[in-house]
């Protein structure tokens, strides 16, 4: 099936239609509320008790809010959707509901946010749906007032599924520009079913991600993740095929892999993962 973003622009994909398929599917509420409750954890609130602000970009239906209200926070969803929204409105959701294009800008104060999340959506911004539409402007204007709004410190966690790399650093540089530190989290990087990717964002100085990350092994092959720290001026591509499939940590894992289930391996040296000079 070929990806929503290409099918046609958000607020016509959703459509009424569209918008009720997707909010009674028992699979997407699943898999909402799982991406949700993560990036939650990669939000790394502080776990004292108290009601935090929050922000859901692209909050649809008001499934991935629902899992903020859980948690005993309070939030504000933005879609461009009106048909997603209305069922939000339908399902009395606790979140304050905007219609609006992230696209834009969010027209939020400063500092008025203590974090923000989005489920699914960011990689929208990657698509030119209008002639006058240019994407690096477009992710410019998002990134330049989500910062703005989020108080010092705080964080945005965006699950993105981009087209591909150059998607996924598309959205990362444009948010390094305006002053985010941050990296992206892949869980279950070895994964294709389970693989997903969080665009963790700090608003400010640089923090350690491994604060939030709580490695969890669903299967076998999903025993792992990636975290690529993409602070301003670090050389992001270099740290992508380090830890990346195929980099030298990848390929001793996978080695160690073999070598348990009774390979034969050769032993790791300093020369295991480097690329050979093509032969003729
Ligand atoms: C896959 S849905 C996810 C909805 C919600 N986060 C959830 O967990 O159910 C993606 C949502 O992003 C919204 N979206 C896409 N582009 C947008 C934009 N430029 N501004 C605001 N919302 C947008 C869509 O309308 C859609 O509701």
């Amino acid at each position: 099936m070929s990806r929503p973003e290409v099918q046609a622009p958000p607020e016509i994909f959703y459509n009424d239609d569209e918008a009720r398929k997707y909010t009674s599917s028992s699979r997407i509420i699943d898999i909402q509320e799982q991406l949700t409750g993560r990036a939650l954890e990669l939000l790394a609130l502080p776990n004292d008790g108290i009601p935090r602000l929050l922000l859901d970009i692209g909050c649809g239906s008001g499934l991935s809010g629902e899992t903020l209200s859980e948690n005993g926070h309070h939030w504000i969803g933005m879609d461009i959707s009106q048909s997603m929204l209305n069922v939000a409105l339908e399902r009395e959701v606790e979140g304050d509901l905007v219609l609006a294009d992230m696209g834009v800008g969010l027209g939020l104060r400063n500092g008025i946010l203590d974090g923000a999340i989005s489920i699914s959506a960011v990689q929208w911004l990657c698509n030119a749906d209008k002639s006058y539409h240019e994407p690096r402007l477009r992710l410019k204007a998002f990134f330049d007032t989500l910062y703005r709004s989020l108080a010092r410190g705080a964080r945005a966690v965006l699950q993105v599924y981009p087209k591909d790399i150059a998607q996924r650093e598309l959205i990362l540089s444009s948010a390094m520009r305006v002053g985010f530190s941050g990296g992206v989290v892949i869980d279950f990087p070895h994964s294709t079913k389970s693989r997903k990717e969080y665009i963790v964002l700090t608003c400010g100085p640089p923090q350690s991600l491994s604060t939030a990350v709580t490695p969890k092994a669903k299967d076998e092959d999903d025993d792992d993740q990636t975290v690529l720290n993409s602070e301003r001026n670090s050389k992001r591509r270099k740290l992508t095929t380090k830890n990346g499939k195929g980099g030298k940590e990848w390929v001793i894992r996978k080695k160690e892999q073999m070598r348990r289930k009774g390979n034969a391996v050769p032993s790791d040296s300093k020369y295991t993962a480097r690329k050979r000079k093509d032969r003729f």
